[in-house]
């Protein structure tokens, strides 16, 4: 695996691998640019050709050409080491990569879902009503039908097994392809199947619906070592070029939805596991194109949805917007049945996500009455919060003081109010703090104080932290220092490490103020327990001044 990355790193520059995605330029020794991840007013991206890394002083990451690519697209190690490795032009399958028994599992459970696929799709032409189903019911044709594999799971119970068991594929085989049920029989019986195609075009598993009324309307491959529900994005295989081509994705909430509308002339149709879009799907898209458009449903679980896009488009830079006008069909499959003329225009009328939220809270909402405002102001000032840029926000706020029939002054009042309300929250009161391991801030202030150990000569001040040993991070604290820390001697050295020592422990005291406080709401008030770790915090209070 080491031999592996490092053919790639010596056939690769960090340069040319950073440069294209972002543009850099020469910055004496080391090269400068705009952060990927769109945070940074000034570029804060700096990368050392010499070193062979990068370090992104705004989103505070940092390594080399894997960790970049890992980043920048979202993907897992292996996926940004088969990138490379192919941008490189080396040959993967002479490194041995990874565990070797797992990467011969995957292999056997691709080979035998193919299979099953084929043997789907068999088993539709010879069944009647089933065809009558797909071609008559769904209107879908023959070429749709082709393209997206779609087949049929016959009724028996054993009938897949029977065909694979002849191929030499055995049951704990099947198990791990997501195939069998909990008595290791068949799990797909008597449905309509799509299966769920990689971006390579292998079949990684399979979404099932019932051909007549019951439940559940669609089964599911499970998660195996193929399928993974977070980041499979369905009809990415088919839409990619399209969505490359006219610069833009429209993501629908069903599978079936994604299917007509590519029959309907619609190609850029993806679908993300119904409305439970995740930061990964995100990320994958944006890196096609930055213009997502959301054809949800305009229900209560459309709206969280939308909410939940906007939260997670945040910082990746993408202009999110709205598909909504169906006239009067449930989904877009239904739209495209009455006329798919109406859907291909219909996305091409999209609307910016936050003026559709905006419009939606004021239908939800009673807008005459005082407690109406209220909420409304509350829900638009938690919306905006997540627009990132000054002009457009202060767009916004004209647009929500109208509405409200208030000046922006208020409406400001009122933001500013929240937000402090928010940081000030009585501490035992926070219900749920972020649990992660470490905030952003302790990282940070870690790289600086990391940086200042190796670089500095620090020997005064004990910094309690462990000097890494892989040399990537290491040349990366380089960079930090250097960018950092421009003082001349070691005297101010010691000083600003001290500083930053300070603030460190203030913050991990933080930290620990907040995992308390969730200890202390769930601990029965005046325990032992309770009043502990109510001291407990009021020492650490101390610490904050
Ligand atoms: N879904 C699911 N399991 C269910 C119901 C729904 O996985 N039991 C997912 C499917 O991906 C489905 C999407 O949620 O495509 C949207 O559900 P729904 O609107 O109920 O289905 P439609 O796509 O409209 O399906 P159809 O047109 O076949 O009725
Ligand atoms: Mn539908």
């Amino acid at each position: 695996m080491n031999d592996l990355k490092e053919e790639i790193k010596s056939r690769l520059s960090v340069e040319d691998v950073v440069g294209q995605y972002i543009e850099l330029k020469r910055a004496g020794r080391n090269l400068k640019g705009r952060s990927p991840w769109g945070v940074d007013k000034t570029p804060s991206f700096m990368v050392s050709p010499e070193k062979g890394i990068w370090h992104d002083f705004s989103a505070n990451k940092g390594g080399d050409i894997f960790t970049f690519i890992m980043e920048v697209e979202g993907i897992n190690f292996k996926e940004a080491l088969e990138k490379l490795a192919t941008r490189a032009g080396v040959d993967i399958s002479k490194y041995q990569g990874g565990d070797p028994a797992v990467t011969k599992k995957k292999a056997r459970a691709r080979e035998a879902l193919n299979l099953a696929s084929k043997y789907y799709q068999a088993c539709l032409v010879r069944n009647q009503s089933v065809c009558e189903y797909v071609f008559y019911k769904r209107n879908l044709n023959r070429k749709t039908v082709a393209e997206f594999k779609i087949g049929y799971a016959p009724a028996s119970g054993k009938a897949l097994i029977e065909v694979l068991q002849k191929r030499g594929y055995n049951l704990n085989e099947l198990e791990v392809a997501g195939l069998l049920n909990r008595f290791k029989t068949d799990l797909f019986r008597d449905r309509m199947m799509v299966p769920f195609i990689d971006t390579s075009g292998n079949v990684i598993g399979f979404t099932a619906r019932i051909l007549k009324q019951g439940e559940p309307k669609y089964l599911n491959t499970p998660e195996t070592l193929l399928f993974n529900k977070s980041r499979f994005v369905f009809g990415l295989y088919q839409a990619k070029e399209t969505i490359r081509r006219e610069g833009y994705v429209v993501i629908v909430e069903g599978n079936m939805d994604v299917i007509s509308s590519h029959q309907a002339g619609v190609k850029s149709a993806v679908a993300t596991s119904g409305t439970a879009m995740t930061e990964q799907h995100l990320k994958i898209l944006s890196n096609l194109t930055s213009d997502i458009r959301l054809a949800y449903d305009g229900d209560a679980a459309g709206i969280k949805a939308t909410e939940r896009a906007i939260m997670l488009a945040g910082d990746l830079g993408i202009d999110l917007t709205v598909i909504s006008d169906y006239h009067g069909a449930k989904d877009p499959d239904e739209l495209i049945q009455k006329d798919p003329k109406l859907w291909q225009d219909a996305v091409s009328h999209n609307v910016p996500a936050v003026d559709w939220l905006l419009q939606k809270y004021e239908e939800n909402l009673d807008l005459s009455s005082a407690p109406g405002k209220r909420k409304y102001s509350d829900v638009a000032l938690k919306l905006l919060d997540y627009v990132k840029d000054e002009v457009e926000r202060a767009s916004y706020e004209a647009k929500v003081a109208k509405i409200l029939n208030i000046d922006v002054a208020t409406l400001r009042e009122k933001g500013e109010r929240l937000n402090k309300k928010l940081e000030q929250t009585p501490k035992r009161f926070l219900k749920k703090p972020k649990t992660q391991a470490k905030n952003d801030k302790i990282e940070k202030l870690e790289n600086s104080l990391l940086a200042l150990k190796v670089y500095g000569g620090i020997t005064k001040t004990k910094i309690p932290l462990d000097v890494p040993d892989d040399d990537t991070k290491l040349a990366e604290l380089e960079l930090v220092f250097n960018s950092e820390h421009e003082l001349l001697d070691s005297e101010d050295y010691e000083r600003e490490a001290k500083e930053l020592l300070k603030l460190y422990q203030q913050e991990i005291a933080k930290q620990k103020i907040i995992e308390l406080n969730t200890k202390l709401s769930n601990l029965e008030e005046d325990s032992e327990e309770y009043l502990n770790t109510l001291n407990e915090i009021n020492e650490l209070q101390k610490t904050q001044k």
